[in-house]
């Protein structure tokens, strides 16, 4: 288990579904408590723990045995690690677990892991049996900050990403920042982009701290850490309960993600990560924002600075409009055809705005010239 370090008071987030509602609990240390946390919710019997090999090194004993100690069954289901684990080849690696060691009802399975675990077991616990609880235990920045919140769950079809799953709320999420001090350095700055992401959409004064304490969250100093996860969650649990299935509020979230998602496909997976292809996203969304009219240079300049100084990526990558259309096009948020982009107008406020194929391509056209021309004179000052 990850150094235990002085613990820090818990945070309850409630996510306001109806009969669906859970609550997010953050808390350093949290980890060795789920077991008593697992009775607090009343569940019975066996639980399922579905993890990765990396995970499964850190983490998998010390939750077994917490869980061992509250009186559970625990079967231990490990996975390859990575986005290619993400199939309908592992919700059957697990229906095989959960058959074989007689699964009912009322067992439970926890997602011990990052977006990809938390993706696979929420949809797995959506089928078995017609339906089983699930609650989610992220140890990744993406899964702490966006993948372990709102229900969406599933898994990717080698003709697209995650064409195949459920909205299935978890009974809850249990949040331990400690966890955060094992994950990979760049998965850790990828995870920002999304928390710079809910500055943008929705909060000005989050977007400020994050300008402003960009050094110590990059040390993985305590308190930033715990703030940056809170108030994540707490936006993304706002929006969610407002349109908890995407028919409109819950397209915000998409910040990034409509250029993002066409960068990651063009790269095969194999390029840049999620979280970097929505940093670079997010620069050139904003700057097309700025073309269009909703927003000034002022906000394209903040959200790339930001952007840099959390080490993220923020030049678009050798495309073409060609390859880059398409590939947007391919994005399931599209619909009828129409290619729909979230810009900003100011830092803290976004709108959803369909986009034209002509004015998309003179901005991207624009965005070629001028960063040739940028080039050009880098190239000569450096000689
Ligand atoms: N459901 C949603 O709303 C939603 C939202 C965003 C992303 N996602 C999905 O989430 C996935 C990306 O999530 P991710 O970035 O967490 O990827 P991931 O689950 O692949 O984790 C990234 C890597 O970090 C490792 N890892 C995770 N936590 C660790 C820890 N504490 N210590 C050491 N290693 C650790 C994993 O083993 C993996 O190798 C994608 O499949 C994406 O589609 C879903
Ligand atoms: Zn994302």
């Amino acid at each position: 288990m990850a150094p235990s370090k002085a613990e820090t008071p818990q945070e309850t987030i409630h996510v306001e579904l109806g009969a669906r509602s859970y609550d997010i609990l953050i808390r350093r240390g949290l980890l060795k408590d789920i077991g008593a946390e697992l009775t607090r919710l009343r569940c019975a019997g066996k639980v399922g723990v579905v993890t990765d090999r990396n995970l499964a090194g850190h983490y998998l004993k010390p939750v077994t045995r917490v869980l061992k100690a509250a009186g559970y069954t625990v079967v231990p289901i490990v996975l390859p690690p990575g986005e290619r684990t993400k199939t309908l080849r592992a919700i059957s690696t697990v229906m095989d677990a959960l058959v074989n060691a007689r699964f009912e009802r009322s067992s439970t399975l926890l997602a011990l892991g990052g977006g990809v675990i938390g993706d696979i077991t929420g949809f797995a616990a959506a089928i078995y049996q017609r339906g089983i609880s699930f609650v989610q235990v992220p140890t990744s920045l993406v899964a702490q900050v966006d993948s372990s919140v709102g229900g969406k769950t599933g898994v990717d079809h080698p003709k697209g990403k995650n064409l195949i799953g459920a909205f299935n709320q978890p009974r809850a999420v249990f949040i331990d920042p400690a966890t955060l001090r094992t994950l990979p350095p760049r998965e850790w700055v990828a995870g920002l982009a999304e928390v710079i992401k809910y500055g943008v959409i929705e909060d000005q004064a989050f977007f400020e701290y994050l300008e402003q304490h960009m050094g110590p969250i990059l040390k993985l100093d305590d308190a930033p850490v715990a703030h940056i996860v809170k108030r994540s969650c707490e936006i993304k649990a706002q929006v969610v309960s407002e349109d908890e299935r995407e028919a409109d509020r819950r397209r915000i979230l998409n910040f990034g993600h409509t250029i993002g998602h066409a960068l990651e496909s063009l790269g095969g997976y194999r390029g840049l990560i999620h979280g970097e292809a929505v940093a670079v996203g997010m620069v050139y969304e904003a700057d097309l924002a700025r073309h269009l009219g909703h927003c000034d240079q002022d906000v394209v300049t903040r959200v790339r600075s930001l952007v840099e100084a959390a080490g993220l990526p923020a030049r678009l990558p050798n495309v073409t409009f060609s390859a880059l259309w398409n590939a947007m096009q391919q994005d399931k948020k599209v619909s009828a055809g129409t290619v729909y982009c979230v810009v900003p107008d100011r830092i803290g406020s976004v709108r959803v705005v369909p986009l034209a194929k002509a004015q998309t391509r003179a901005w991207f056209e624009a965005v070629r010239v001028r960063e040739a021309g940028f080039r050009t004179v880098k190239k000569k000052q450096s000689r």
